[in-house]
């Protein structure tokens, strides 16, 4: 029978009343999305909160889920070892192959009767991993996704576009719930059905758009197709995630489509979208919602918690989670923790540069597909349409970039763009590859997420 943390429920923040110079602070912060969404001011009274939660949240886990009970045992630490924040750094990490070894709802800490939605990942490798919300956990996360929002410079009246997958997928419903929490009127278009799409930008004229940033993209294109102006839209942001992307991606889509376009992060373990935000203000990386997230970055090959500043593997802890706490987990997300500006109270987090996971080794020097995006995309002549084709010739491993020119690009042009982007990615990332630039619209495009690398090499 399952134990229930009476006082994990109750201590869930309640706001307390504040000075009048306080308050007057949050209602001038845009991260005040609505009278739901009460939150700390201060960075001490982020710390304050952050401990008081974490501690609620390492007893619920460890009474609640026998996988977090054994890790803990196994370790020697028990929740009331944790009398600072820096202590959480003596409890166990959880990696997605805990969750898949616990498939389906191994590592849920409420009775199913408790849990109001699941989602999955996409599982393209192995098994899926299973997410369940309470009530609770659907309503905490609605009030981050209309905070994000906010922070992106989106209010109350504002039409979304979301092209955000509906479904098992977070994206969708995740961006959903915020959108109606934050007060706007939600377009749920889903993803697909691309020429659909445009005519509902055109004719709904949303002020705001949520997508991969790579879907976005496949839209410009359709709209160039259809004769329709991108620019002459009614759009303003763009609150774009779910995959890497870069600030030559960043001056792309804001050019072509006129609008303010800001980085929104997320993972389905850890909640989905709105786990972290960019300011549309300082566009500067995203603030993580410390009040909710406990965020670490670590030496993705010892583990070792790393200082701010220093780049490694993203962890997270959450703090308000009830049916699915997620204690340490290995996000595979390269990342850096810095200080707020936007939001001073919390830290930010830099644009991840890509996964643990997706890293190419290529003849013993680490490439990212990121790097090959920024070199791609700051080449002129060139659309920013490319592909990443491993395949191994004898003993050696290749690296192919396809590219697709523009229309408009003469062909001696796209010949030296071919060596431009050899040479910057010989001199910047330090290895030898092949650029073949292809005609215009040969490439796959995007439909959601999208896979930039296709690896042909024998297994
Ligand atoms: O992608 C949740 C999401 C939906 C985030 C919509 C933002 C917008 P998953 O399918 O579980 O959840 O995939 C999570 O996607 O670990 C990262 O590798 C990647 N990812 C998510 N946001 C970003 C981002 C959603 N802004 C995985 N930049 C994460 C880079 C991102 N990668």
């Amino acid at each position: 029978m399952v134990k229930r943390c009476v006082d994990f429920a109750q201590t869930y923040y309640q706001p307390s009343v504040r000075s009048a110079r306080k308050l007057g602070r949050a209602l001038s912060n845009e991260t005040f999305a609505s009278a739901g969404d009460p939150r700390p001011v201060t960075r001490g009274e982020v710390l304050a909160l952050q401990l008081k939660r974490l501690r609620c949240t390492l007893r619920h886990a460890y009474r609640n889920v026998d996988f977090y009970r054994r890790k803990f045992d196994a370790a020697g630490v028990r929740p009331e070892d944790c009398r600072t924040l820096a202590d959480l750094a003596r409890f166990p990490h959880t990696t997605k192959d805990d969750l898949r070894e616990h498939y389906p709802y191994g590592m849920f800490a409420v009775p199913m009767d408790q849990v109001s939605r699941i989602h999955a990942s996409s599982g393209t490798t192995g098994r899926p991993t299973v997410v369940g919300y309470t009530r609770r956990d659907v309503e905490t996360w609605a009030t981050l996704v209309a905070r994000s929002i906010r922070a992106a410079g989106g209010r109350a009246g504002d039409k979304v576009h979301v092209a955000y997958g509906y479904g098992l997928f977070t994206g969708g419903l995740g961006a959903h719930y915020g959108a109606e929490r934050l007060g706007c009127t939600v377009i749920p278009a889903s993803g697909g059905m691309t020429a659909r799409q445009v005519r509902l930008i055109a004719d709904l004229r949303p002020e705001i758009i949520m997508a991969t940033p790579t879907y976005l993209l496949t839209l410009l294109e359709e709209f160039e197709r259809q004769g329709v102006d991108p620019r002459a839209t009614a759009l303003r942001v763009g609150i774009l995630g779910a995959e890497p992307w870069t600030e030559q991606m960043r001056r792309e889509i804001e050019g072509r489509l006129g609008i303010d376009a800001v980085d929104i992060y997320g993972l389905s373990e850890v909640m989905g979208p709105g786990v972290a935000q960019e300011s549309v203000r300082t566009k500067d990386g995203l603030h993580v919602w410390e009040d909710h997230f406990s965020p670490e970055v670590v030496d993705p090959s010892t583990g070792e918690v790393l200082p701010d500043c220093v780049p490694g593997e993203l962890v997270f802890t959450s703090l308000t989670k009830q049916a699915l706490p997620v204690i340490r987990y290995r996000t595979g997300d390269l990342s850096q923790l810095l200080p707020g500006t936007a939001f001073p109270e919390f830290r930010r987090m830099a644009r991840v540069t890509g996964r643990t996971d997706d890293m190419i080794i290529l003849r013993g020097v680490n490439v990212f597909p990121t790097q090959i995006e920024q070199i791609v995309l700051d080449t002129p002549g060139l659309a920013p349409h490319f592909q990443i084709v491993l395949t191994r010739k004898g003993r050696m491993d290749h690296l192919t970039v396809r590219v697709e020119s523009r229309a408009d690009t003469p062909p001696d042009r796209a010949r030296s763009a071919a060596t431009e982007i050899a040479r910057s990615v010989k001199d910047g990332v330090g290895v030898s590859i092949e650029v073949d630039v292809v005609s215009p619209a040969t490439l796959e495009r995007s439909a959601g997420k999208l896979r930039r690398v296709i690896d042909l090499r024998v297994q």
